[in-house]
């Protein structure tokens, strides 16, 4: 059952459609391969769902080009099917969130095709944003910001203008000065929340709003003409309008390094939560781990909203293949690959990390095949990419493909059970250890970890939401309470620690000495009265 506020110290875990499990056996993970495998996601102990869209979409950037927010891609299934998932997942007391992607459309939606054939000066035109080019002959975009993608930000069509597009010239920006907009998107939200969905995660929720004037990128200027704009809060004071009249969740995509700037997005009648990346690009540094921690409390407390903890997601490398490395930082641009990778050191922090994870207050997202510990595959021949991030670098970024490859679920040899052979992404060879089927049986592995973990953190009445108290630790330990004596100790030092007073070994990321933490593990611990 979902209680009224269960967002608040909910586990979610993300479902990338396309590579979670393969009901049909083309190769491509579907609505079918997910409703087959919900009693493994009841087992996991995860409150809610949070897929990636699944509309229909050309694909141009992994289905955030969607073509109709109304419907299923065919790949994945039917709005039938959909809807019988996201009951069945509720029968079992799991939450559905979709994915919202309000910044802009596939160039197959049909108001973009409408536009182009409508023609300069047209109201179709008006829901994007089209502008003449500079220049002697409108040969020059008529700006210069930089992409979110490598490569241009303006694409010029047959009659001579340019549109935007933050993102793939497949992904043209929406205007959302104009109040068609506007109210298509509450639409697509009352569609979503009428059809059972508990939540809705707001994709690149920072950009919506461009300045009209669309003035050049000056480093430094304020306001930022397409980042952080105030003019969002008003669109997301009307989304929660309608959220609020189905108990619907809001939670944003929102990538800003100023804390202040970032709650703002949360204050009681906007967005219920955001994801908390700072934590996610934090190292394998305790002080940075703390300060991280520190700083995403700190801001989140003054407007009353739960923090979100995420190690993962579709967009940037795996967390064992991240620890794994002597510079644990992520940054979103220079994604690497073929940086030395110790996988062994790689998993036994994300197992201590995991520890971490769910311990802290507020809700927490489980990127799919987290639970597996799989690392990023980093040989995926170039000819089978898929990501826009590696085409439009020119190569230079590796793209997001490999933190998204087809889940390992039985046997010992690609598809490994996901479903038809020729998956849609290469699974590598010597994941064979890595199945659902080959940990299910192991409490001490990955799945055993997470499954434990989560099934204590649903018990315990002080994790979730709620206060934690830092106690004191020595240099490269975090150690912290919750209520009902509940303690994390983390030790990320050179050596083992002294574990604290306690009554209970709850759950430990790995062996422990005679009354003491190793080095890269974590435990939980009822802590003596
Ligand atoms: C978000 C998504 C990412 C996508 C981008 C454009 O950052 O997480 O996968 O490419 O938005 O929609």
């Amino acid at each position: 059952m979902l209680t009224s506020d269960w967002w608040r110290g909910a586990a979610i875990y993300q479902v990338y459609v396309r590579s979670f499990a393969d009901g049909d056996g083309d190769g491509t993970g579907d609505l079918a391969g997910v409703r087959a495998r919900l009693p493994y996601l009841a087992e996991l102990g995860v409150d809610a769902l949070w897929f990636n869209p699944w509309y229909p979409s050309p694909m141009a950037d992994g289905g955030y080009d969607v073509a109709d927010y109304r419907a299923v891609d065919p790949a994945f299934g039917t709005l039938a099917e959909a809807e019988k998932l996201i009951s069945e997942a509720r029968t079992l007391g799991i939450g559905t969130i979709v994915d919202i992607v309000p910044n802009h459309v596939s160039d197959q939606h049909p108001w973009f095709r409408a536009a182009l054939a409508a023609g300069p000066g047209s109201p179709e035109r008006e829901l994007f944003h089209f502008r003449p080019g500079r220049g002697e002959n409108g040969e020059l975009p008529p700006n210069e910001w930089p992409s979110q993608f490598a490569g241009a930000t303006w694409t010029r069509v047959e009659d001579g203008e340019w549109y935007l597009h933050l993102f793939t010239p497949e992904q043209p920006d929406l205007n959302w000065n104009h109040p068609a907009v506007r109210q298509e998107h509450e639409d697509v939200l009352r569609f979503w929340f009428e059809r059972g969905a508990a939540g809705v995660r707001i994709d690149s929720a920072a950009l919506l709003a461009k300045d009209p004037a669309l003035p050049d990128f000056v480093e430094g200027r304020d306001p930022h003409p397409y980042i952080d704009r105030d003019e969002l809060h008003g669109i997301y004071r009307s989304w929660r309008a309608v959220a609020d009249s189905y108990g619907g969740v809001l939670i944003g995509e929102i990538w800003l390094p100023d804390t202040e700037r970032f709650a703002r997005y949360l204050r009681p009648d906007e967005l219920h939560t955001a994801f908390n990346f700072a934590f996610l690009a934090c190292p394998w540094d305790a002080p940075r781990l703390r300060a991280a921690i520190d700083g995403t409390l700190a801001a989140h407390a003054p407007v009353g909203a739960p923090a979100t903890w995420v190690l993962a997601n579709h967009d940037v490398t795996r967390t064992v293949t991240r620890y794994g490395r002597a510079d644990t930082g992520f940054d979103f641009a220079t994604k690497a690959h073929g940086i030395p990778t110790d996988l062994a050191l790689g998993t036994r922090r994300a197992r201590a990390a995991a520890l971490l994870t769910l311990a802290l207050p507020g809700s927490v997202y489980l990127y799919q095949g987290e639970e597996l510990g799989l690392p990023e595959v980093e040989d995926i021949p170039a000819d089978r990419l898929e990501d826009p991030m590696y085409f439009r670098s020119g190569g230079t970024d590796p793209g997001r493909d490999g933190c998204r490859v087809p889940l390992p679920w039985s046997g010992t040899a690609p598809p490994y059970g996901f479903g038809g052979a020729d998956t849609w992404l290469p699974q590598p060879d010597g994941w064979a250890g890595l199945t659902a089927e080959a940990q299910a049986a192991d409490q001490d592995s990955m799945l055993g970890l997470y499954r434990t973990a989560l099934r204590v953190r649903r018990t315990e009445a002080g994790l979730g939401d709620g206060p934690l108290r830092w106690l004191d630790a020595p240099d490269g330990v975090l150690a912290f309470t919750r209520d009902g004596g509940f303690g994390c100790v983390l030790n990320t030092s050179p050596g083992p620690v002294a574990l604290p007073q306690h009554r209970q070994i709850l759950l430990a990321s790995g062996p422990l000495g005679e009354g003491l933490l190793p080095q890269d593990t974590a435990v939980w611990v009822r802590l003596d009265e």
